[in-house]
This record gives C-alpha cells, sequence and structure tokens, in this order.
C-alpha cells in the first residue's frame, strides 16, 4: 500500500460538529456587526512580506519566528498572512483613506503562524475581526468593546472577562521602556531565559511572563501605567467612565501589553478559564499610528480579533449549558389551533432561564391537524415531550385546557388565564 499523506501539523481540517459551530457564530456575526455600520472585507492570504514587518513589528515573535514566508517565480518574498489588521488596514489606504476615510470593516477568514501546536493552539486557525477607521474617540473604544460583549451575550458566553490596559503613545512607552529595561538589568540574574532574550529585543513583552520566579520580579517593576503620557491617561480613565455607563464589565490589567507592536492607548484582551492554556480568545485595541506608518494618512483605528477556534469551544461549551425542554401543543378543533399556536409563538419568544441564571432552550411544537388524540400524544411522546397541554374547542369555550406533566403522568385542569404563567414557571424549575 501507498504511503499516507498526511494533514500538515497543526494544520487541521475542520468538520462537523465543529464547523457547525463556525457557520452558526459566522452568521451572527455577521448580522451583529453589519447592524453596527460594518460591512465586510476580504484580503488575499499572501502578502508582501514588508506589510508585516512594518506593521507588527520586526523584533516581535510573529515575524521573528512564526511566518510562513515563500519565493514567488519572481523571486518576491510573500508572506501568509499571520493575522488580519495589517491586510486590512493595506487595503483601506488603497481604497478608502483619501476618499471615505471613516469605515467600519469586518473581515473573517484563516491565519498562519509556525506556533507549537497545542489544545486551542494551531498553525492554521480563523479569525473574525472588526476594524474601526478614521475616528479617535474614546466613544468608538467603549462601543467597539460594548458591542464585543453583546455578541459574546447573544452567544451565550458569559464565563470570561474583559481585560483592558492602556500602552500610552509611542513616545511615552519609548520612554517606559527605558525605565523598565533598567529595572530588568538590575534583576537580570532571576529571569527565565526566555525573558533574557526578550529584555532587549522587545522589552515589554517580558511583563507578559508566566514563570513564577519572572512574575514575582515583575509585581514590584514599575508601571506602564504610571508612565504613560497624560492625554492617554486621560483617555484611558474616559474610556473606563463610558464602560462602566454601558455596564461593560471590565478589569484593569497593567502588564497586558500584546504581542504586536502596533497598538496606541487603549489594548484589550477577552480571557476565558474553560479554554485551558491558550485563554485569550480575543485581542486588540487602538493602533493610531499604523495607518500613517503603512504609507496612509495619519488617521486613527481601532480593532479586535476573535480567535474562532477558542469561540468556538466557548459556544460549544455554553451551548451543552442550554438546559433543553419540550413542550408540545395538541388542539383538537379550529379555534384550539388558533389559541395553541399563539401560546406557543409567545412562548418562544421567553428569555427562559433556570433559578441558577442558566439559560433554558425550549423546543415548543403544537400537533395542528385533525389526526386522533391519540396518533398526536404518540408523536408528542416521540418528540420527548416534558408537558403536554391538550386543548378541545369545548374547553376553549369554557376557559380550561389539560396540562400533563410526562414523567410523573400527573394531569390537571388549568384556567386559560393562568397557563402562561404556570408554564414559565414550571419550564424554569424542571
Ligand atoms: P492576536 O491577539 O494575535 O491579535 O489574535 C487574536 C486572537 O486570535 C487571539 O486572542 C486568539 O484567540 C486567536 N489566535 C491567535 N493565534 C492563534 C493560534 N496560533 N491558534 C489559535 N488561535 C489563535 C491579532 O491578531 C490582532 N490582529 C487583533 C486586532 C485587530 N487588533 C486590532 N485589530
Amino acid at each position: 500500500m501507498a504511503e499516507k499523506i498526511r494533514a500538515v501539523k497543526g494544520m487541521p481540517d475542520l468538520s462537523n460538529p465543529e464547523i457547525q459551530s463556525f457557520q452558526e457564530i459566522e452568521q451572527i456575526a455577521r448580522r451583529f456587526f453589519e447592524s453596527a455600520g460594518f460591512s465586510e472585507i476580504r484580503t488575499p492570504i499572501l502578502e508582501d512580506i514588508a506589510l508585516f514587518k512594518r506593521s507588527i513589528g520586526d523584533a516581535t515573535d510573529i515575524v521573528e519566528k512564526e511566518m510562513y514566508t515563500l519565493l514567488d517565480r519572481n523571486e518576491k518574498t510573500l508572506a501568509m498572512r499571520p493575522e488580519g489588521t495589517a491586510s486590512v488596514v493595506r487595503a483601506y489606504i488603497e481604497r478608502y483613506a483619501s476618499r471615505e476615510p471613516e469605515q467600519r470593516l469586518y473581515y473573517l477568514g484563516p491565519m498562519f503562524r509556525y506556533e507549537r501546536p497545542q489544545k486551542g493552539r494551531f498553525r492554521q486557525f480563523h479569525q473574525f475581526g472588526a476594524e474601526i477607521f478614521g475616528v479617535d474617540d474614546p466613544y468608538i473604544d467603549a462601543e467597539l468593546l460594548n458591542l464585543a460583549t453583546d455578541f459574546l451575550d447573544y452567544l451565550n458566553i458569559g464565563n470570561y472577562r474583559l481585560e483592558i490596559n492602556s500602552l500610552g503613545s509611542k513616545a511615552s512607552r519609548q520612554e517606559y521602556v527605558k525605565i523598565l529595561l533598567k529595572y530588568l538589568s538590575e534583576h537580570q540574574s532571576q529571569l527565565c531565559e526566555k525573558c533574557l532574550d526578550r529584555m532587549f529585543k522587545n522589552t515589554l513583552r517580558v511583563l507578559d511572563c508566566k514563570v513564577s520566579t519572572c512574575q514575582e520580579i515583575l509585581k514590584a517593576a514599575p508601571s506602564l501605567l504610571d508612565h504613560i503620557d497624560k492625554e492617554s491617561q486621560k483617555d484611558f480613565e474616559q474610556v473606563q467612565n463610558l464602560l462602566n455607563k454601558l455596564q461593560v464589565s471590565f478589569q484593569i490589567n497593567p502588564r497586558l501589553v500584546r504581542g504586536l507592536d502596533y497598538y496606541e492607548r487603549t489594548a484589550f484582551e477577552f480571557v476565558s478559564d474553560d479554554l485551558g492554556a491558550q485563554s485569550a480568545f480575543a485581542g486588540g485595541g487602538r493602533y493610531n499610528g499604523l495607518i500613517k506608518e503603512l504609507g496612509g494618512p495619519d488617521l486613527s483605528a481601532i480593532g479586535f480579533a476573535f480567535g474562532m477556534e477558542r469561540l468556538a469551544s466557548l459556544y460549544k461549551q455554553s451551548k451543552e449549558k442550554f438546559l433543553k425542554r419540550n413542550l408540545v401543543f395538541i388542539p383538537l378543533g379550529d379555534a384550539s389551533s388558533e389559541y395553541c399556536m399563539q401560546l406557543m409563538c409567545s412562548l418562544r419568544k421567553q428569555k427562559l432561564k433556570n433559578q441558577f441564571g442558566e439559560p433554558i432552550q425550549l423546543r415548543a411544537v403544537t400537533e395542528y391537524g385533525d389526526r386522533s388524540l391519540k396518533s398526536k400524544m404518540k408523536r408528542a411522546n416521540r418528540f420527548e415531550a416534558d408537558f403536554v397541554l391538550i386543548l378541545g374547542d369545548d374547553e376553549l369555550k369554557s376557559g380550561t385546557i389539560l396540562f400533563k406533566e410526562m414523567s410523573s403522568g400527573d394531569q390537571s385542569e388549568v384556567l386559560l388565564s393562568d397557563i402562561s404563567a404556570l408554564l414559565i414557571d414550571k419550564l424554569q424549575k424542571i
């Protein structure tokens, strides 16, 4: 037998049930972001390598160690995009910056990073990202974060925290880097090898180190937030005030620095303990200098990207948490069919939760038509109904309905005026 050819390491095929979660999330994301004024952009997977070097930064892990690059037949070096922002900024400069500078763009697609594969970390992964161009205002930062949390809420993803920080202006950060470097130099002997390597190349990233001995040293390190410029401080305070007004919960993480060089001021990550070691499922921030840096006008921008694999994993877990309830209405006449239909439709609109606040997924159907009660009950059993409601036209006239609890077999006559409240109560309690 010929030797099997296997998928490339870290580049898994996507199949069901994961693909279904992707499709559902994508559909909801499109609807959500389009209703907030975003439109889709699709950029190519291959770009001139200079684009990523200049935007993400030469000294970052992504550019230094993780990019897939290739020489085309014309000896030009191309890179497979490791993220979406740089490509979208390039496209924005080419298409919109001079004509319609205020733009909201979103994108979906595969990204490539040569990282060490592990749970939640791949060499080909997918992002859903959103970028707002041309407006430098804390209102935009707050609105974008509110949109992201609403989106998560809609997906029923609740167990996460939003961590925010301000990276200040480029100039104030450079000053801080000098101060941090001085502090780290004084403690060099206690730092791990990775930190020693990063210290001179990408000093801020040392703040990210998870090694416990380094963490100890970092506890007493000068804080970035104490050294950012006055304007950025004011801006950060306003972002926080606005988030509070919008009731978006957040935590300030003064050590959050991100792995890409282009950020200024607001930076953030969404983190969940349900994901294991790769706990950040989205990240982003403001990048006011990047458009100019890439040859465009001096305009500002902010954005974020969700990692789809990690988001899909949270979405799957949240769906499993759904408590399923099945409800069948059995009308025995025309007038009662109409009544049951209305009651069922109004119940479907309810956002039901149990006493622990966990969402309940209601499946409710009505058995219309003039089949016998026996045949309708048979279908209710196949539907695994928790409750069955039987309504004849005579009962409708007298204002009652038969309510049957399938697990116990108990049944009782209930006033029509009470049935909706009783059902909601029962559905939330079992
Ligand atoms: P990032 O933090 O590098 O930011 O990536 C965003 C998200 O992509 C991460 O939070 C994570 O969920 C996911 N991700 C990154 N690398 C991998 C991997 N190897 N395997 C699986 N998932 C991964 C950016 O890419 C910025 N472009 C975000 C942004 C948009 N900033 C402003 N606008």
